[in-house]
């Protein structure tokens, strides 16, 4: 059996196949629609969630199958003390497959040594994020034509985006791509993400704290939100939470086929002038997650 906790579960063979999947699915949906027929997905959300939830749902929705689940960790007995893994082995026996998400990051390898089916990590605390991670590769792959040969500037909070570490850590596979770092200096990448994936790599990246100086280089711009429930006192998060606003301004300077990503929600980072820009993605890209969400679970259930 097997889980899906980091992006790195996955080896980049597997994670072609999903994405082959996926793009198999937009193109002959009705071929996909009872593959699930009788069996049931399980949304375990501790933590809130609008995209990654209903998209898992309604993934698993047009593949025939059925879901169960929790939206709010309030309405489950986490409230009376029990523990996760206790709530996992019982959801085991009434669904073949289940996402959770949680706050607290390592809840999910934690679930998956209770689990009697496939766990999907849908996000544990400011650690890894991978079905956003393969939201994202198929937005890319599907914008550019490739995996490779790109520079991609992340821009925002870099220490507590879960999204961020987790792409990070996938595309440090593929061939020639060049990272740029976009944050305030409070908010740059975790050490960790520096020595086990830039330094053992040997991948060079660039720290910088203006999205101005480098737009020209970027080929994927890769916006995130302040992540305000991570940090520990308000008036750092007021401070910081402005920082960067892409704008149709600041887009003269980019390249004409630069792609703008965003695992969403926004709040102030991307004005929504910009949506009309025919270089802006971030919809396109939530929409891709229910897609290769099918393919995931299809593949897992196999
Ligand atoms: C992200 C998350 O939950 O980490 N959202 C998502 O799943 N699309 C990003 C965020 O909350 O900022």
């Amino acid at each position: 059996m097997k889980h899906l906790i980091d992006p790195m579960d996955l080896g980049v063979e597997e994670i072609n196949d999903i994405l082959d999947l996926a793009d198999d699915i937009i193109a002959h949906r009705e071929k996909y629609s009872t593959a699930c027929k009788g069996k049931k997905l399980a949304t375990l959300f501790f933590e809130p969630s609008t995209r990654t939830r209903l998209s898992f749902e309604a993934a698993m929705m047009e593949l025939g199958g059925n879901v169960l689940g929790f939206s709010d960790a309030n309405s489950s007995s986490s409230t009376k003390g029990e523990s996760v893994g206790d709530t996992i082995r019982i959801v085991s026996y009434y669904a073949d497959i289940i996402a959770m998400r949680h706050p607290k990051e390592g809840a999910p390898m934690l679930a998956a040594a209770k689990a009697l089916v496939p766990i999907i990590n849908a996000g544990d605390g400011g650690h890894n994020h991978p079905t956003q991670t393969l939201t994202d590769l198929m937005t890319i792959r599907r914008e550019k034509g490739r995996l490779s040969d790109l520079t991609i500037g992340f821009c925002g909070d870099l220490k507590f985006g879960r999204t961020v570490h987790s792409l990070i850590k996938a595309m440090s596979r593929y061939e020639n791509i060049r990272f740029i770092l976009i944050s305030p200096e409070e908010l740059q990448i975790p050490d960790y993400i520096r020595t086990e994936v830039f330094d053992k790599k040997g991948i060079s990246y660039r720290q910088v704290s203006s999205m101005d100086d480098v737009m020209p280089e970027l080929d994927i711009l890769y916006m995130t939100r302040v992540q305000k429930e991570r940090f520990f006192n308000e008036a750092d998060y007021i401070r910081l939470k402005d920082t960067y606003i892409l704008d149709c301004k600041k887009l003269k300077k980019a390249k004409p086929d630069l792609s703008i990503l965003h695992p969403l929600p926004r709040v102030n980072e991307i004005s929504t002038e910009v949506d009309d820009d025919p270089r802006a993605c971030y919809f396109t890209q939530a929409h891709n997650g229910k897609f290769v969400r099918m393919a995931l679970i299809m593949t897992m259930l196999a």
